[in-house]
């Protein structure tokens, strides 16, 4: 396979060269990515020549529909599924949210139960533990306190007794950063009769998910952290999208894309989540990475974590030696996501401050996983040092970052 070339991968963000972010070492990916310049330009397309009410009937609404519906069929085949199964939503947040709510509906007079972690994002974690209070049963699948792992053994007894109706566990977590097993995990739930569903905020930057051979129900994540406008992404199963009840507009629930998208969507964004597309697209073509949507998504997904985990290496070696902090998650960047986070002696937050001034952009805080940081034993208000890779990060700017935390720490 060909190496990624990174600067082919730069010249497609514009951030690269902006005099305002260019200058420091861009550390804080698991917070947002930098969005590639397809996703740039079809917005600004969309805002200066399409913004009308898309689908009427008359040239800018037809673009602006035919742009909405490519983005959903390009994504779509990208990770090996129907158009009718990809929704957009304001956030993950908002769509987990959602989601409570048709759950909710869903297991009224049934009974049964709901498995969450204590390794998940809070997006991935209160919607449901709510849900205790109008009398579902919670059990919380818990990680290893020393090393943060979420043992699938550990999941064994929690679905012995056949009551378990959705098990909600994420891809990798945004501080612990070890990559779930999602295909085991989905089988183990899918067997004792539960839903499987897979919060992949803190994965999908790392390649777009291949949804059948993950075997989940339901695959979430954030489209301004995989290069992409502010969006939610949600795949579902045809059958558990419909049936979960509709949180819609009770005449489009027919429709499985539009049943759990309460909202209006907005259109320009998500318009512009085929830049996304593009974007896999054009790394394909310029690594000879052919085949269909899916195949080329696999393949740049492949690219992107060889490039990943080679550069990161460096980072988890330097942190590893060192006996003064903590590294959270595995020292091996294989079974991990480049997303580094470290407990200091102290607070994180004014570390990263010092950082910054060094042209290290990096960020000190719980980074909304109070339940994960909890369960490894360090305050939240103490919080990580959380340091972020993505594939467009090279070598040089790894080098950096080891240089300012030696002067630093
Ligand atoms: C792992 C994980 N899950 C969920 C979310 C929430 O995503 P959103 O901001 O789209 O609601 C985040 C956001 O940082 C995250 O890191």
């Amino acid at each position: 396979m060909a190496a990624l070339d990174v600067d082919f991968v730069r010249a497609q963000f514009p951030a690269f060269s902006s005099p305002v972010l260019s200058p420091h070492a861009f550390f804080e990916n698991a917070g947002g990515s930098y969005p590639c310049r397809q996703v740039v330009e079809r917005l600004s397309r969309f805002y200066t020549h399409r913004k009308v009410q898309p689908y009427g009937p008359y040239p800018g609404a037809q673009a602006a529909g035919a742009e909405m519906d490519e983005a959903r069929d390009r994504l779509a085949a990208m990770m090996g599924v129907e158009p009718a199964q990809v929704s957009f939503g304001p956030s993950t947040s908002a769509n987990t949210y959602v989601l409570a709510q048709a759950v909710r509906q869903w297991l009224k007079g049934r009974g049964g139960a709901i498995v969450v972690t204590d390794q998940d994002h809070e997006a991935n974690s209160g919607v449901w533990r709510r849900l205790a209070d109008e009398g579902v049963e919670l059990r919380e699948w818990r990680i290893d306190p020393a090393t943060g792992t979420l043992d699938p053994q550990a999941l064994s007894p929690l679905l012995e007794d056949g009551k378990v109706r959705l098990v909600c566990f994420p891809h990798c977590s945004n501080v612990v950063a070890e990559v779930n097993d999602v295909a085991l995990i989905s089988a183990m739930a899918r067997g004792a009769g539960a839903r499987a569903l897979v919060d992949g905020v803190s994965y999908a930057p790392h390649g777009f998910p291949d949804f059948p051979a993950l075997g989940c129900d339901a695959y979430l994540f954030s489209a301004y952290k995989t290069y992409g406008p502010h969006q939610g992404i949600m795949v579902l199963t045809p059958d558990f999208a419909m049936e979960l009840p509709g949180q819609a507009h009770f005449f489009n629930h027919g429709v499985a894309w539009k049943r759990h998208t309460p909202a209006g969507p907005d259109h320009a964004q998500v318009a512009a989540c085929a830049g996304m597309a593009d974007y896999i697209d054009a790394l394909a073509a310029h690594h000879g990475i052919g085949g269909d949507a899916a195949a080329r998504s696999r393949g740049v997904h492949d690219l992107m974590r060889a490039q990943e985990t080679a550069t990161i290496a460096p980072l988890l070696d330097y942190l590893a030696a060192r006996n003064d902090l903590r590294l959270i998650g595995p020292c091996d960047p294989l079974r991990r996501a480049p997303t580094v986070a470290v407990e200091l002696a102290g607070p994180a937050e004014p570390v990263s401050e010092e950082l910054g001034r060094r042209g290290i952009a990096c960020w000190g805080g719980h980074f909304y996983a109070v339940r994960p940081l909890q369960a490894l034993g360090i305050a939240p208000e103490k919080g990580v040092l959380r340091l972020s890779a993505v594939h467009y990060t090279t070598p040089d700017e790894v080098g950096r970052l080891i240089a300012a935390l030696d002067s630093v720490l």
